[in-house]
């Protein structure tokens, strides 16, 4: 199968689990992950390839992809690592991928991932009226910290708050 093959996705989550893999993207699958991102976000508010090389350049800065029988790629996530804090930077399913558990799974791995590399505090930034997004996050026991006023432009010209949203996963050694 080519790899850029358009597929019929997943009928339903147990499909998704057996058919969607999920691995760890370098800087060679930057055009990949610009376009997933591009078919999660929109044109506008896309990423470019070269944006993700250079976050990708960036140290403890990690993206995991998600491909549907070992082709088509339909998900990613970016997380970056400093100390013992990490952050998700971005986070996209294809529209045509959705509601598969998809998203779900990237976020869990990556969470996952940064935990097993002594991350113990794990940030991320949403726009308060991403629904889908935010039950997403309090399902995996992420709590809002705070709020940005006026953090993101939405396609209709309007201004919309982020929600900053956090999960503490333990005590540092406290030396
Ligand atoms: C947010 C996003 C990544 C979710 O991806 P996904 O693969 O559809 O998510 P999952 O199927 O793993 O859903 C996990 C849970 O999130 C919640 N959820 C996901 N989409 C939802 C929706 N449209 N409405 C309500 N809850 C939703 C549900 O609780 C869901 O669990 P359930 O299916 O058992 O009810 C996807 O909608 C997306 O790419 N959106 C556009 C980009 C974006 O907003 N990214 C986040 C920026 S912070």
């Amino acid at each position: 199968m080519n790899r850029h093959e358009r597929m019929t996705p997943p009928a339903n989550k147990a499909e998704a689990t057996a058919r969607v893999k999920i691995h760890l993207a370098g800087p060679e699958e930057a055009d990949t992950l610009a376009a997933v991102h591009r078919a999660a976000f929109g044109e506008r508010k896309g990423w470019s390839a070269g944006d993700i090389r250079k976050m990708l350049a960036i140290e403890g800065t990690e993206a995991l992809l998600a491909r549907c029988d070992e082709a088509e790629a339909c998900g990613m996530i970016i997380t970056r690592m400093m100390w013992e804090d990490g952050e998700i930077l971005t986070l996209g399913v294809r529209p045509e991928f959705r509601r598969l558990g998809i998203g779900g799974r990237l976020f869990a791995s990556a969470v996952n991932g940064m935990v097993m590399q002594g991350v113990n505090r794990v940030f991320l930034e949403v726009a308060e009226t991403n629904t889908a997004a935010i039950r997403l996050y309090e399902e995996a026991r992420f709590e809002v910290m705070g709020r940005r006023p006026n953090y993101y432009l939405e396609e209709d010209g309007k201004k919309v708050d982020a929600l900053m949203m956090v999960r503490v996963f333990g005590q540092g050694c406290g030396g």
